[in-house]
């Protein structure tokens, strides 16, 4: 077994929960001596989790790749594998130490393998010390804020054989110009900001992603130009908080600021997620609606129904203001589709919060719902709440509300029957390669006949037929 080396540092819950506001920006430089260090080698990267460790993986991806690694198609030809994890909810974290547990087994036919985690969840003290009592054959273990420093992690696991443990609490800079592999040709990433400040009370994110803070408006126009001028069609802004962008620096420049700006690049399509409702404000609101590239969908995740359980939640909204946003937005923009997030069985919730719940998703009329059973998280407010709701009532209550998720879903698809969506055609159908995917404005998953020519462009499809999860269509 390898010996800890020079890096051994281990999170601190209590460190991660300060915020200090020293953010500078710096520049990611490779230098020569790790430029050659993959040669010949391959890896994989397995990531968990939410668009924003997909993104991390592709900077993960564009420096091993500058460090001459190769990409490997599956874990058993590759040299280096790096597990990105996600610590939001139990069972993220559980399917993560299955896969670690499991990948064991490729250190005993290729002996220099190198194993990694990263992400989230190396950020919690808990995690880490259970990683080096338990997993003892894992070489790499860093969190979300020193992905930069893989290639000094990769040359001391390689040429020092030493073990690799660090993970800072604290974000330190901005790191511009990081290498990126981009998994996608025509539709691309864009970090604008980082972290969040809301400290929802059951929310490990603060934690596990630091200070909110905002990239600087002109790295972000620039990498979106660079992006239209080799071809991509659309982009997708994101943060864990969008609606906050900009809330950190000295003047008045915004996300509505940004999205107005970027609407000039030329992108076809801009998406952004995810949306606070606390800072979605009026302009915002007025860019969407004004900017053509700004697509006709916003993701804005509610939580709950229940006045009680949102403020037990430190949402810092009521079910009223809300509402109120859902009709400012259709005010603007009366076609939009609106989806969100729900927790049930939040610790104590009730039988009448849960109505709440139901009846808000009738009432904002939700076209689309990511619903969670509430997963209590160590280090968060919420994990000392008193809960006596069994498991059994919360299952029932998240059936239930998937239940009424899907006829919103149906009825949302159904709206574009008999009528022409434009779709960006993603990608071959598994089981029909004369069948292809892609997203609408409205973000509707769009099944039509065309040929493989068509992935990348903006295709117009007549629907003939709605179903709960996708739409069915013809190219006219
Ligand atoms: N920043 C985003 C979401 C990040 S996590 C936002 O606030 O919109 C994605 C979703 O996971 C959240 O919206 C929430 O619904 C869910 N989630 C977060 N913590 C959870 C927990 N402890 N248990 C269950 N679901 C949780
Ligand atoms: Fe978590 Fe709330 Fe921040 Fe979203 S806004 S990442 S739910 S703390
Ligand atoms: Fe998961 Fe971390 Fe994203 S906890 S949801 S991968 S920010």
């Amino acid at each position: 077994m390898k010996d800890y080396g020079k890096y051994f540092k281990k999170p601190s819950l209590k460190d991660a929960r300060k915020r200090v506001e020293d953010t500078g920006y710096i520049d990611f430089t490779l230098a020569d001596k790790y430029k050659l260090l993959g040669e010949g080698k391959k890896y994989f990267i397995q990531t968990y989790g939410c668009q924003g460790n997909e993104a991390d993986s592709e900077r993960m991806a564009g420096i091993l790749e500058a460090m001459g690694f190769c990409s490997a198609d599956i874990q058993d030809d590759a040299d280096i594998i790096l597990v990105n994890t996600c610590a939001v909810r139990d069972n993220a974290e559980n399917r993560a130490f299955g896969e670690m547990g499991r990948l064991k087994k490729f250190k005993k036919t290729n002996p220099d393998l190198l194993l990694g985690i990263c992400g989230c969840m190396p950020q919690e003290e808990n995690v880490v010390n259970r990683l080096l009592e338990k997993y003892p054959y894992i070489d790499l273990i860093f969190g979300t804020h020193n992905i930069y420093k893989l290639p000094e992690y990769v040359q001391s696991a390689y040429l020092s054989k030493e073990r690799v443990v660090e993970v800072f609490s604290h974000e330190g800079n901005i790191v511009e110009n990081i290498p990126t592999i981009r998994e996608n040709e025509h539709k691309a990433w864009i970090n604008i900001m980082y972290g969040c400040d809301e400290f929802c009370t059951y929310c490990i994110v603060p934690y596990t992603r630091g200070s909110e803070r905002s990239r600087d408006k002109d790295s972000i126009i620039s990498e979106v130009k660079k992006l239209v001028s080799s071809g991509y069609k659309e982009i997708t802004l994101l943060g864990q908080n969008v609606n906050a962008y900009g809330q950190d620096f000295d003047d008045e420049y915004s996300f509505a600021s940004l999205l107005r700006d970027l609407d000039k690049t030329g992108i076809d399509r801009i998406r952004f997620t995810t949306s606070h409702p606390r800072d979605l404000t009026i302009h915002t609101i007025n860019a969407m609606a004004e900017c053509n590239s700004v697509m006709n969908h916003i993701h804005l995740p509610v939580q709950s129904g229940s006045d009680e359980i949102l403020n037990k939640m430190n949402r810092k909204y009521t079910r009223d203001d809300y509402l109120k946003l859902v009709h400012k937005l259709r005010e603007a923009m009366p076609d939009i589709s609106i989806t969100t997030d729900i927790i049930v069985g939040f610790p104590n919730e009730s039988d009448s919060d849960f109505q709440d719940t139901l009846t808000l998703v009738e009432e904002a009329g939700f076209e689309g719902a990511f619903t969670f059973i509430y997963s209590k998280r160590e280090g968060t407010p919420a994990a000392k709440y008193e809960d006596t709701v069994s498991n059994e009532i919360k299952k029932n209550r998240l059936n239930k509300l998937i239940d009424k998720v899907n006829t919103m879903y149906l009825k949302g698809n159904k709206r574009f029957e008999n009528k022409i969506v434009k779709v960006l055609a993603d990608s071959v159908s598994k089981n029909d390669d004369s069948v292809l995917s892609g997203y609408s404005e409205h973000n509707k998953l769009v099944n039509f006949k065309g040929s493989k020519s068509q992935i990348g462009n903006i295709v117009e499809v007549y629907i003939t037929e709605a179903k709960t999860w996708h739409m069915i269509g013809e190219v006219k």
